[in-house]
């Protein structure tokens, strides 16, 4: 089962350098298992070629509303009914201009208009010059559109093909993608504020070393990009990883169990789901030395103290907008043996209603995982596979949750 199984695509390309980047989202869309159907302008036709366009896709492109090849001689109306999404990419500032006025004198913008609205999305990634993008009339245009019920995608910030630097770079194939897949997944999760701790802590002992575990923050990472999928908004919390921040979700590094905490505190008081997933560090070294800790030639290692780091996850759930059931509270378990026992444990200690449970070494670094669901009414697990597909069910499992009234 691929991401996009069963997806039909029509993927329009306007006039604008960033129609190269066009030929490789054509292939992350075409690998995850969409059929992609190929609409350009003429303009788009002097970027790159509609041979081009064919070879990836695998379909003759359409270019003209006049295209023999229909036998009905309505192609505006029969692309855009086959499509589960139309996805503008690159849209130009003129184009948006046209969708704004509802013009139809060529076959993409015809068709954008004949699209049934209620059942086909029209998502779009502008691409133009900084000054352009930040002119008052694109603006007003852009504002236009989503208000008429596009989705725009934003853009990207950076060097320019006209050698200026700044906004208005189309975004990256793959984060369009990403949107892309996001636009299908159900939205359980709207109208929520899921706040997600992730990854480890690094606990400092000298402005050199430090404590840390092996979490490497990717089970995190994919419960906060399932749950904006799900169309709630999320707030990130993440210890030192390296991994690219999920589309949509606002992150917020932090190095230590204590800064953890702060930034827990403060995202929670807004927020309606917690989802601890991070290894936080139980214990930090009591104090912290300004200079690195040298050998004093007496081949005594130093002798090191700690004291304990507060439970985030516990201190959340004990506060009181968990209490008034505000704030549904899931926890992780790591564990390394007699996962059932410890999880359901650890569930009632945390007096928490979800507590998540996997095997520690089978999911630090890796790409797939199992979990086991301990709740009131006892465990059900959630067989390997990859770590994102399980954050789609977990989002799915936690909506079912939520109070009633609260459920979308
Ligand atoms: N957790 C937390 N703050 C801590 C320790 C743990 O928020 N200082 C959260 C984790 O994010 C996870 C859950 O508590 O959701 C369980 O973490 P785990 O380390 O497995 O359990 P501990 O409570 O530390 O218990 P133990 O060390 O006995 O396994």
């Amino acid at each position: 089962m691929q991401e996009l199984d069963g997806k039909h695509i029509v993927l329009g390309l306007t006039g604008g350098i960033a129609c190269y980047k066009s030929a490789e989202l054509c292939r992350l869309l075409v690998k995850a298992g969409a059929t992609v159907q190929v609409v350009m302008t003429e303009a788009a036709t002097q970027f790159i070629t509609p041979v081009t366009m064919q070879a990836l896709s695998g379909r003759p492109v359409y270019g003209s509303q006049w295209d023999v090849r229909e036998p009905n001689n309505m192609p505006h109306i029969n692309l855009s009914r086959e499509a589960d999404a139309i996805v503008l990419a690159p849209a130009s500032a003129d184009f948006i201009a046209r969708l704004v006025q509802g013009r139809s004198d060529e076959l993409l913008s015809l068709l954008c208009l004949a699209r049934p609205a209620e059942r086909v999305p029209l998502l779009i990634a502008p691409a133009m010059n900084r000054e352009m993008w930040v002119h008052p009339a694109t603006q007003r245009n852009l504002r236009q559109v989503d208000a008429d019920g596009a989705r725009v995608l934003g853009v990207g910030n950076g060097w320019q093909a006209c050698g200026e630097t700044g906004d208005g770079r189309m975004l990256e194939p793959a984060q369009l993608f990403e949107e892309i897949v996001a636009e299908f997944q159900p939205k359980v999760l709207a109208g929520e504020h899921v706040v997600v701790t992730a990854g480890p802590t690094f606990e400092a002992l000298d402005p050199i070393r430090g404590i840390t575990n092996h979490s490497s923050g990717k089970m995190g990472f994919a419960i906060a990009r399932a749950a904006r999928e799900a169309g709630a908004e999320v707030t990130l919390i993440a210890g030192p990883v390296h991994l690219p921040t999920p589309r949509g979700v606002q992150r917020l590094d932090v190095t230590s169990a204590r800064q953890m905490l702060e930034a827990t505190l403060g995202a929670t008081q807004r927020a309606s789901v917690f989802v601890a997933t991070a290894a936080v560090a139980d214990w930090r070294p009591a104090s912290h030395s300004e200079h690195k800790i040298k050998k004093d030639g007496s081949g005594q290692p130093p002798v090191l103290h700690f004291v304990e780091n507060d439970d985030i996850l516990l201190t959340v759930a004990q506060g009181a907008r968990a209490k008034a059931g505000e704030l549904f509270c899931v926890g992780f378990a790591a564990e390394s043996e007699n996962l059932v026992e410890h999880a359901k444990a650890k569930r009632a200690r945390k007096g928490i209603p979800l507590l998540v449970g996997n095997i520690g070494p089978l999911t630090f670094g890796q790409d797939h995982n199992s979990l086991l669901l301990v709740d009131a009414d006892g465990v059900r697990e959630l067989p390997r596979a990859p770590k994102l597909m399980l954050a789609r069910e977990l989002a799915a499992e936690i909506a079912a949750r939520l109070p009633s009234g609260r459920q979308r």
